[in-house]
């Protein structure tokens, strides 16, 4: 029998679920060429749903390409990542190398074979990176006959690139490309956000902003309690609440629970109260030490946010909780959160606070 969770990866039906909404909207804007920044924060599912778009997108007749730019460090990188998406979707291989030919005449891409026989790609050593506009402008000039939808995700990694010049280099690019619809996704929010809203950004005002916001949290019950049932456990729905609470329904972290906690009924079939209890005290007995370091790397103020933020999450900057929770001058609060949220440790979510990872909160609570 197997799990019938799914976490860490990129996720279909049948776990994936919910999210019309944003389907049906994606669909739209992107199929009027209006390019969109899709953000949140971490886990919260952007990849899936983006991934699972490009396939219909590419079922109704649509050339994609998909760059992780977690994968990208350097400009021949970049390249190599873009020819290889768009000679994946111009298949097959030596017509979409003839078709690329047409359009570059200083970076071709050079074909070799891997072991498996698929082709790859290269570059040519000499090739000079100092202006790949020609590369950025290949969607749009193939676009004759087919529009083209192009996705950036973890696009705020740019910044590893020596960003400020190649996001002015690309944009400079992307603007003329009318053929083209763009997505640009990212979870590190701030940064991203910042990118296309501060006024001295290259990509200003590029793209239309949309938030992906967490699963209903009814839907997500729904999903852990059918998922137990089409196995053949017995779960009570307080149970199933009880496993999105404690993830604090964030997509991966409802997953990566229900997946514990059924691993742990396996025997019985029968998932308790302490059913759960004992799934989440595996969890965090394997990330004693990950934790641990992380909080003693700490300085004392933002030991204290984060404790407070353990129990609360909303009103930190108000006097009665700096009050209840002993902390230092509103400045001093608001230098941890900035610190806190730069580590990725914590995040904002309409207006609080949340733990980017709702197991670093609850190990917090044992300490
Ligand atoms: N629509 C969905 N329905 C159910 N579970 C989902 C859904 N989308 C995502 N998940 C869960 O969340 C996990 C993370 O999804 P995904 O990688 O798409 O998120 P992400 O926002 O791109 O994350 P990251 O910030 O790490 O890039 C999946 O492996 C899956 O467990
Ligand atoms: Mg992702």
């Amino acid at each position: 029998m197997k799990n019938p969770f799914r976490y860490g990866i990129i996720v279909d039906e049948p776990f994936f679920i919910d999210r019309e909404d944003e389907q049906k909207d994606i669909t739209q804007w992107l199929t009027t060429k209006q390019s969109i920044v899709l953000y949140s924060p971490r886990r919260y599912g952007k990849s899936s749903l983006m991934l699972k778009l490009l396939n219909q997108f590419k079922k109704n007749g649509y050339n994609t390409v998909y760059v992780d730019f977690f994968k990208v460090h350097s400009k021949t990188k970049f390249v190599e990542l873009f020819y290889q998406e768009i000679l994946k979707t111009l298949q097959p291989w030596e017509k979409a190398i003839k078709q690329i030919n047409q359009f570059v005449k200083k970076i071709k891409p050079v074909i070799s074979f891997g072991d498996d026989g698929n082709p790859l790609i290269g570059l040519q050593s000499s090739d000079s990176m100092s202006d790949i506009s020609e590369v950025f402008d290949l969607p749009q000039k193939l676009a004759k006959d087919k529009p083209w939808i192009v996705v950036f995700d973890e696009f705020q990694d740019v910044a590893k690139l020596n960003g400020d010049s190649f996001e002015k280099e690309l944009r400079a690019a992307l603007i003329h490309h009318d053929n083209v619809g763009y997505v640009f996704m990212g979870s590190q929010s701030n940064m991203l956000l910042n990118m296309f809203t501060h006024p001295n950004k290259a990509f200003y005002q590029f793209a239309k902003m949309l938030e992906l916001k967490k699963i209903n949290k009814d839907i997500m019950v729904d999903y852990v309690s059918d998922h137990f049932n089409s196995t053949d456990f017995n779960i009570k729905i307080d149970e199933a609440k009880n496993i999105v609470d404690i993830a604090d329904n964030i997509p991966h972290y409802v997953q990566y629970l229900a997946s514990a906690v059924w691993e742990t009924a396996i025997e019985s079939r029968q998932v308790y109260p302490n059913t759960i209890q004992t799934a989440v005290s595996k969890i965090l007995n394997n990330q004693l030490d990950y934790f641990s370091s992380m909080y003693q790397g700490l300085t004392p103020q933002q030991q204290k946010v984060l404790l407070a933020l353990r129990s609360e999450s909303e009103g930190i900057f108000t006097d009665k909780y700096k009050k209840k929770y002993n902390l230092s001058a509103l400045s001093t609060t608001q230098r941890a959160i900035e610190r806190l949220i730069h580590l990725g440790m914590i995040e904002k979510e309409s207006g609080s606070y949340q733990f980017s990872d709702p197991f670093f909160k609850e190990w917090l609570k044992t300490i």
